[in-house]
């Protein structure tokens, strides 16, 4: 039987451990990857103890005390704490979400385990780079393309139109989405990944759009878009409770409707 292994430096090491504080009242325990590509080091697993009486309810909750209170070399990227920027996305007890409105008490596990977003180049601990990911949003053109003059006022929708919107604008670009579908880890050069088709479904939805033909043409393409085999991961990691794969499923449908 074949045996598949990762490559020696890439494999993840016991790291070190910080004990729960003397007289802590409900200590839990973190293992949280680290990596510094400064040390030439492989990556590791540290384990902190937390007393999670003195410890806000969610992960980053728990991130933020790690690095305040014991460990400030641990490295992370948060903004909002509110669920609407994006940039706390990882990987938590072996499922993508946001840090900050994952609570502690429901990732599934005995210890909670974070690692960064899966299959994304990782820059430092739990911050992957994104530069790939935003060429592939930059490539689908993500604002409003009109041909006809403007308006004297703003360009209208009627409230049914607008409607069609919703389910799609509410997306945050957190990347949990892509990052737990295989085609994308498989082929993230080629294939846009479904948050990039979500989001160019939100301008070829929008009715203001009149560049809908031209946006089909570039997505018509067995990678841009047709790696998508529906497999749904996308949806199920969607921290915004967004349909990705419905998405995708939508835009297939418009390129098989006009070629009827
Ligand atoms: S439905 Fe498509 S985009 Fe979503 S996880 Fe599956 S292959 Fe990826
Ligand atoms: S569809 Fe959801 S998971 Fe994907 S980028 Fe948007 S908000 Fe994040
Ligand atoms: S910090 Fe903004 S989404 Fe988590």
């Amino acid at each position: 039987m074949v045996e598949f292994a990762l490559p020696r430096n890439s494999r993840v090491q016991p790291g070190r451990t910080w004990p729960a504080r003397p007289g802590a009242k409900k200590p839990k325990t973190f293992r949280i990857y680290r990596y510094d590509p400064d040390t030439g080091e492989n990556p590791r697993l540290d384990t902190y103890t937390v007393d999670l009486a003195d410890c806000g309810p969610m992960v980053l909750d728990a991130l933020i005390k790690i690095k305040t209170e014991i460990d400030s070399t641990l490295t992370f990227r948060r903004s909002c704490r509110e669920g609407v920027c994006g940039s706390c996305a990882m990987n938590m007890g072996g499922e993508n979400g946001l840090a900050c409105i994952r609570a502690i008490e429901d990732v599934p596990g005995e210890a909670v385990v974070v690692y960064p977003l899966p299959h994304m180049r990782v820059i430092k601990d739990l911050v992957t780079d994104f530069r790939q990911f935003w060429a592939q949003y930059e490539s689908i053109e993500p604002w409003l393309k009109t041909r006809t003059p403007p308006p004297e006022r703003e360009r209208l929708q009627t409230p049914g139109e607008r409607e069609r919107l919703d389910g799609l604008w509410e997306c945050i670009l957190c990347a949990c989405c892509s990052t737990s579908c295989p085609s994308y880890w498989w082929n993230a050069e080629r294939y846009l990944g479904p948050a990039v088709l979500l989001q160019a479904y939100r301008w070829i939805a929008d009715s203001r759009d009149e560049a809908t033909g031209e946006r089909l043409d570039d997505l018509e393409d067995p990678y841009r878009l047709y790696r998508c085999h529906t497999i749904f991961n996308c949806t199920n990691a969607c921290p915004k409770g967004l349909n990705p794969a419905k998405a995708i499923a939508e835009i297939k449908k418009r390129i098989a409707e006009r070629a009827l």
